[in-house]
């Protein structure tokens, strides 16, 4: 009976929105075959009144991730099951969040492939591969992922992990333009998903890790011309500024920071207004990461780890306020930004909510920029807490690293990352999901700027796990996940849910008092958004980062999640990640009310070291430089002690460890170069590759064997 009312409301909704909309819903095809309706400005900000689409990244531009359908809901949860698939092509991360219009679905996977999909059948309508250069590979620190397209008018808007953005016919999937964003003979990369504001496609890009300048920029929806750049760093004042907030802002810094690029980049997050006309952006962290190097001397360094108010029409500069001055230890700004009108206090005020990876949640008046509350979402011994006078952290005497080593929670995973939060106006909590873990930063006083690693400026080695499987498992032991159930207006949580491992997916929150999350073991779950009651669990086979989505066709209420597991856990965190992240299997999984398919039964991952591994001639000084070269070069992506994660190989079972001359031939010649391995001869030379082959000899020697 229960579910009769709610098909009759869900009908009911579908009915109201057709005749508020014209014929756009009534004309909503059921195959997803006929044309879709061109998305505007208007409609992405009149969503509530189309719940049945997801018209952009984070459904609203106020991205708060809610989705009003509430066909399935607590009461009926139990009958939610898996109603289609689609295999995507890819054997690394997934982060995308699709977008649902009128009956078609467009998401993305790695190496910013393209798919349109019927979203009720999940038939493939078309794909569409950038065919990006594999060599990109070497420069995406945390995998080459994508968050998705952006679909506005009649085209798919989508940037690739090289640096272009492109345009194509949302129909049938054909290229109209394609704009290099990037000088791509530095190490851009571009992760995010762009938004539309105002027939302007807005999109930032990465990069910070290796060296370079942050910006983001605006192309013209139509033709794919510039409209405007907003740099969020300095450059060489020798160059003159951009503009007067570029010469401001270069009197944050010190010494000659544009060398390394400064950082800054716009990787992930941006929010529109369209009543106040601002977008927000959030910046990264400092290019090396080490302020000492960057800037000596300190200085705020704006606006590295900041939100910043922009004019979508010009680029123009309105307010901005930095999370973190003197970025040192990779606090990124660039995490979820959230906008949603809150009583405070008493009245009715319109804020911007981020918990950036410092650990605090931020509550900001999103129209003055004033600081409204700050509170830790998660244990954080950086900063005692944050002065809301002067909006600025009291940092502890146990946070800077220039002089002594210093373990510091959180650390450059973040106390929340990249996955998106959840907020409901219902329940007026915002899901969070939040990770504990520390990090031993320690400053590198050899520091030599390099093009083949991480230019950090700190010893990423130093608080590398123990090589030993049994003491490392000890470490990561104490790190752990969870999902908070944040109430900003009371600055505490409400709830919290406890999860064995950090870097779990992002969230959705439903009218049907729901909360899905993805994890890293792969099961998709439920909860009561009010009590955070577990309700429901599926087997998804693989690790899940992206969030889920809700829409509906035909009266159908869908919840969607690309699954796959990878990302900045399997390829940084290696061994980490080896204990915590189920295999990738890249898909699009969407369930319904009693959906009736079943995924193929996950095939057993036997990984066999090879038979008869050769002696180790090396002697231990030579295995010590295997050791370092390795670390420099090889552990970001193949994992630290040589044991990787789930989508790079690792190496110990390696047949080339066997073989001298093809281990020469891939790692020094480069011939898996299009597979995304890179030629390492402008940095070893043969003999040096060879040290590194003994190492990781030494290393699979040492796996215990049956
Ligand atoms: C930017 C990431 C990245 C870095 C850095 C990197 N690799 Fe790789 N490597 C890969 C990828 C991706 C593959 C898988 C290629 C494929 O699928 O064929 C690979 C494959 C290999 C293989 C073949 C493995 C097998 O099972 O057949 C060897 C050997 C190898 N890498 C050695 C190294 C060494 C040694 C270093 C450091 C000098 C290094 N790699 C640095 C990404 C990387």
């Amino acid at each position: 009976m229960f579910y009769a009312c709610q098909r009759v409301f869900v009908l009911f909704v579908v009915l109201i929105v057709a005749i508020c909309h014209g014929d756009r819903l009534s004309a909503q095809p059921a195959s997803g075959e006929s044309a879709t309706h061109p998305v505007t400005d208007e409609r992405i900000a009149g969503a509530d009144s189309e719940p049945a689409n997801w018209l952009s990244y984070g459904r609203t531009y106020s991205e708060q991730r809610f989705s009003p359908l509430d066909q399935i809901n607590v009461e009926n949860i139990d009958r939610l099951k898996l109603a289609w698939y689609v295999d995507l092509d890819s054997k690394r991360g997934v982060e995308a969040t699709p977008i649902v219009v009128d009956g078609v679905m467009y998401t993305t996977a790695a190496w910013s492939i393209v798919y349109a999909i019927d979203a009720a059948s999940g038939k493939l309508l078309w794909k569409y591969d950038p065919k990006a250069d594999r060599k990109q590979g070497f420069y995406a620190c945390c995998d080459v992922v994508n968050r998705g397209a952006a679909v506005w008018g009649d085209k798919v808007y989508v940037g690739v992990i090289d640096g272009r953005l492109i345009a194509l016919d949302a129909k049938t999937g054909k290229l109209v333009w394609e704009t290099v964003t990037v000088d791509q003979s530095k190490p851009y990369t571009i992760t995010g998903a762009p938004r539309v504001v105002k027939g302007k496609v807005i999109i930032g890009n990465g990069g910070a890790e290796f060296g370079v300048r942050g910006y983001i920029s605006a192309y013209d929806a139509e033709s794919g011309k510039m409209v405007w750049r907003f740099y969020t760093v300095p450059g060489n004042p020798a160059d003159g500024f951009e503009s007067p907030e570029m010469q401001k802002a270069a009197a944050t810094w010190h010494g000659e920071w544009w060398k390394g690029g400064g950082g800054g980049t716009v990787w992930d997050s941006m929010a529109f207004d369209p009543e106040l006309d601002l977008l927000y952006i959030g910046t990264g962290n400092g290019s090396p990461w080490n302020q000492r190097l960057r800037s000596p001397g300190g200085g705020d360094n704006l606006f590295l780890s900041s939100i910043v108010a922009l004019r979508p029409d010009t680029g123009e500069y309105v307010w901005h306020y930095q999370t973190t001055p003197g970025e040192t230890w990779d606090f990124t700004s660039t995490q979820h930004i959230m906008l949603a009108d809150l009583n405070w206090r008493g009245k009715t005020r319109k804020v911007l909510m981020q918990a950036p990876k410092n650990g605090f949640f931020y509550v900001i008046d999103r129209e003055t920029g004033k600081l409204l509350g700050a509170d830790a979402y998660v244990k954080t011994t950086w900063a005692s807490h944050v002065d809301l006078e002067s909006g600025r952290p009291v940092e502890t005497p146990n946070a800077r690293y220039d002089i002594d080593r210093q373990v510091v929670q959180p650390g450059p995973f973040g106390g929340h990352n990249w996955h998106p939060m959840a907020f409901s106006p219902k329940t007026g909590l915002v899901y969070v999901p939040t990770q504990e873990l520390a990090f031993l930063y320690e400053d590198e006083k050899q520091f030599k700027r390099s093009d083949s690693n991480f230019n950090l400026g700190i010893n990423f080695h130093a608080g590398a796990l123990p090589a030993n499987d049994a003491d490392a498992a000890k470490v990561i032991k104490a790190f752990s996940g969870s999902l908070t159930a944040w109430d900003p207006v009371a600055q505490a949580p409400r709830w919290r849910v406890h999860l064995d491992d950090v870097w779990n997916g992002g969230a959705l929150a439903t009218a049907g008092n729901l909360v899905l999350q993805g994890t890293n073991r792969g099961q998709l779950n439920a909860y009561r958004a009010d009590t955070g009651e577990k309700l429901w669990s599926s087997d998804v086979q693989t690790g899940v980062h992206a969030p889920p989505i809700s829409y509906a066709v035909a009266g159908r209420q869908f919840i969607a999640v690309s699954a796959g597991s990878g990302t900045a856990l399997g390829l940084a965190a290696g061994q980490l990640a080896s204990h915590s992240l189920a295999p990738n299997r890249s898909r699009m999984l969407v369930f319904a009310l009693d959906g009736k398919a079943t995924l193929p039964p996950a095939p057993t991952v036997a990984r066999a070291a090879p038979a008869h591994l050769p002696a180790v001639t090396a002697d231990e000084a030579a295995l010590e430089l295997g050791k370092q070269h390795f670390l420099t070069h090889c552990a970001r992506c193949h994992g630290e002690n040589s044991v990787s994660g789930n989508v790079i190989p690792d190496l110990r079972y390696a047949a080339a460890l066997t073989a001298p001359e093809q281990w020469q031939g891939i790692v020094h010649d480069g011939a898996l170069v299009a597979n995304g391995m890179m030629a390492f001869a402008k940095w070893l030379d043969p003999k040096q590759t060879e040290m590194v082959r003994q190492y990781v000899l030494s290393r699979a020697k040492a796996l215990s064997r049956p």
